[in-house]
């Protein structure tokens, strides 16, 4: 049974309420919501994710802000993720701005997943600020681009301890919380984990992770946390201005097959809804098709 619980659907109308305001506030909001507040207030409880909160991975940028907005736009509250510091500060802010801006709260958290003291910290500092969690979001990633043969102790070190131990860390550190709230995790893979590209040694990484999503899935079934995944083609974002550069004949690849951003993030929203109950232990494959025409890159 989970532990004894505050009133959260209570705590978020109050919530709400407060942050309504500097909405109400603009000049042209009796023009664009005629019928007052409580429509606007309605509408946003019919939101599936509202009084809920998501903690996405390296959110500063690329896949993990649009996930980001993608779960503000369903409803919920945002702990922001990032590394480092500089251009990503600035641009983890902005986007808790326009998250606060859409009346949802969030709160960005700098924190290096590889790092127990910091994801420990993230964890405590999201839950402490929101109350609750119900969606971990395993987004972050960072490896060189390089044979696996040619990497040295040091890039080896960070490919193990940001994109398998890292995430682990994380599940970890969100499972006391997510059992109390029958959460979500969901994993961000990439056909990395089934297709060889010499210079993409994460795609190693992210074969062993789909298969903590398969064994997650089954071993928090009795916690009441779920554990999906989902594949992603390509995405055209910073780190994919790199890959770029090492795969010959990516220019080959038709655009129709490239996915936004967007894209994924609709996806693991809806791996996080109650549409998806069904759906445990997987990775979903979502890469426009590319993944049936072979594309594996040399
Ligand atoms: N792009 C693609 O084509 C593609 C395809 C399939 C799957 N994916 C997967 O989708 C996810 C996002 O990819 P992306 O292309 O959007 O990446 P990206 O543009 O390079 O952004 C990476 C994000 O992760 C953060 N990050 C990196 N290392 C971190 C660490 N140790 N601790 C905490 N945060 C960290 C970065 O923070 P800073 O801003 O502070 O550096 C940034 O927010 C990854 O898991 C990637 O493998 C990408």
């Amino acid at each position: 049974m989970p532990e004894e619980q505050p009133d959260h659907d209570a705590a978020g109308k109050n919530r709400l309420i407060s942050l309504s305001l500097p909405i109400l506030a603009r000049a042209d909001f009796g023009q664009r919501h005629p019928g007052g507040l409580l429509p606007v207030l309605n509408s946003m409880e019919n939101q599936p994710f509202f009084g809920k909160v998501a903690l996405v991975t390296g959110s500063s940028r690329g896949i993990g802000l649009a996930i980001a907005t993608a779960m503000a736009r369903e409803g919920a509250d945002l702990v922001v993720n990032y590394r480092r510091s500089g251009k990503s500060v600035e641009k983890a802010e902005a986007l808790c701005q326009q998250i606060r801006d859409m009346g949802r709260r969030a709160i960005a958290v700098q924190g290096d997943i590889s790092v127990k003291a910091d994801v420990q910290r993230m964890v405590k500092e999201g839950t402490e600020a929101m109350g609750r969690l119900d969606f971990l979001i395993l987004n972050a990633a960072i490896a060189p681009f390089k044979p696996i043969e040619k990497l040295f102790e040091k890039e080896l070190k960070q490919l193990v301890g940001v994109n398998y131990t890292g995430n682990i860390l994380c599940l970890q550190a969100a499972l006391p919380h997510l059992e109390k709230t029958d959460g979500n995790i969901v994993f961000v893979s990439s056909l990395g984990s089934r297709f060889y590209n010499t210079s993409y040694p994460l795609g190693s990484m992210k074969a062993a992770m789909e298969a903590v999503v398969r064994d997650c899935g089954e071993s928090l079934r009795d916690r009441g946390v779920n554990m999906n995944g989902v594949c992603a083609g390509l995405v055209k974002t910073d780190s994919f201005k790199v890959l770029r550069q090492l795969w010959e004949g990516i220019e080959q690849i038709p655009e129709e097959l490239f996915l936004q951003p967007e894209e994924v993030a609709d996806v693991v929203t809806f791996l996080c809804s109650p549409s998806a109950r069904a759906i445990r232990g997987q990775t979903l494959v979502v890469d426009h098709g590319m993944s049936n025409r072979l594309y594996h890159g040399g």
